[in-house]
């Protein structure tokens, strides 16, 4: 029997998918059409607060960058999301023109999230129309196509288990530069299961990057007050510190790892274009509770590549992450508190 955290934990994702749908229908993010219909009565749902949705699109921004960049550099990448919950970006990235670029894209969520997205997809043309070949498996909570799997899983089994068969199945290909995204995942799961995922991904892929991005360091007296009010566990308390989120990278043999605050996304990496036109969306009087906020969110990418691979790949991926923007109005030439870069 599930215990009730678990369904605690899989809720998670009805809040994320109404904060994504609610900063699409204010303008911040305009290039998803997607994620209504995996929302029941969504037109029914009431607008978020300006902060959570400011709080949205700096998220989905940063690691929409960090995609599109792996993109650009390897050109043909495989995607594996775990706890993709109601994630559209397979659908954005498709409409984007870059499915091309996708040899596969793999969502991974516990099998009543995924039983519900596949049943979505199956219901709505606007979502299965990008889809070729589609199989439904395991009484509905799997769904096949040629460039897309859904897959249920509870990822906090060992990925020599649940993971080896994706590869053995030659769904995903050791040779593909492939990206794991962990949006505020392994921080509902124990730490040594997202190690055992970081490990594993490392081990077994020739170019591996991952990207995670959670809410970190609830030690301090805001930290307390937003862990009163969010649904989290024990996996928030392992890794406090943007050094020790870097850690989780490089304590696995990844080359390079970066951490920064999404308080530091907003005022380094976002071009200022955009951030003066969300400004015009809605009135946002707490600047300073907004800081506060996107200061307990981290942002994290590493890379690993397999010893003896050519040149030009280990340059790419030493030079894969997301730039700072150069805007006279925010330019630092130094790191500051909220960003650490390192190498192993
Ligand atoms: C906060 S939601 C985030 C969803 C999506 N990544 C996003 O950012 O919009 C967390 C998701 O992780 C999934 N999840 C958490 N622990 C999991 C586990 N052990 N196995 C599979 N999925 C898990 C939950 O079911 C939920 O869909």
């Amino acid at each position: 029997m599930d215990s009730e955290l678990d369904a605690a934990v899989r809720a998670t994702d009805t809040d994320a998918a109404q904060a994504r749908l609610s900063a699409v229908n204010k303008g911040y993010l305009s290039d998803d059409v997607f994620i209504q219909f995996f929302i029941p009565r969504s037109r029914y749902l009431p607008p978020r607060p300006p902060l959570i949705n400011v709080g949205t699109f700096i998220r989905a921004t940063a690691i929409d960058m960090l995609v599109d960049k792996w993109i650009q550099l390897f050109g043909r990448v495989q995607v594996v999301s775990l706890g993709a919950g109601s994630d559209t970006r397979f659908w954005r990235l498709s409409t984007a023109g870059k499915s091309k670029s996708l040899e596969h894209y793999v969502e991974i969520d516990f099998p009543e999230n995924t039983a519900r997205k596949a049943h979505s997809i199956r219901k709505n043309d606007a979502l299965n129309r990008h889809l070729e070949d589609i199989t439904i498996d395991q009484g509905g909570t799997a769904l096949r196509s040629t460039q897309y799997s859904l897959i249920p899983l509870d990822l906090r089994n060992p990925p020599s288990i649940i993971l080896a068969p994706l590869i053995s199945s030659g769904l995903l290909k050791r040779s593909i530069p492939t990206l794991f995204l962990s949006e505020c995942v392994f921080v509902y799961m124990p730490p040594a299961a997202s190690d055992a995922l970081v490990r594993w991904f490392g081990e077994n892929f020739e170019i591996v990057g991952g990207t995670l991005y959670e809410m970190f360091g609830l030690t301090d007296e805001f930290g307390k007050v937003m862990r009163a009010n969010l649904m989290v566990t024990s996996g928030v308390d392992a890794y406090q510190t943007l050094e020790a989120q870097s850690a989780r990278y490089l304590q696995h043999d990844y080359t390079h790892a970066t951490s920064i605050t999404l308080k530091t996304v907003r005022r380094h990496y976002i071009p200022s274009a955009e951030l003066q036109r969300i400004a015009f969306l809605e009135m946002l009087d707490e600047i300073e509770e907004l800081d506060l906020v996107l200061d307990h969110y981290v942002l994290s990418w590493g890379v690993k590549v397999a010893p003896g691979s050519d040149d030009e790949v280990v340059r790419h991926a030493v030079s894969w992450g997301i730039d700072r923007v150069d805007d006279p109005a925010n330019d630092k030439d130094e790191l500051e508190e909220g960003e650490i870069q390192q190498d192993a």
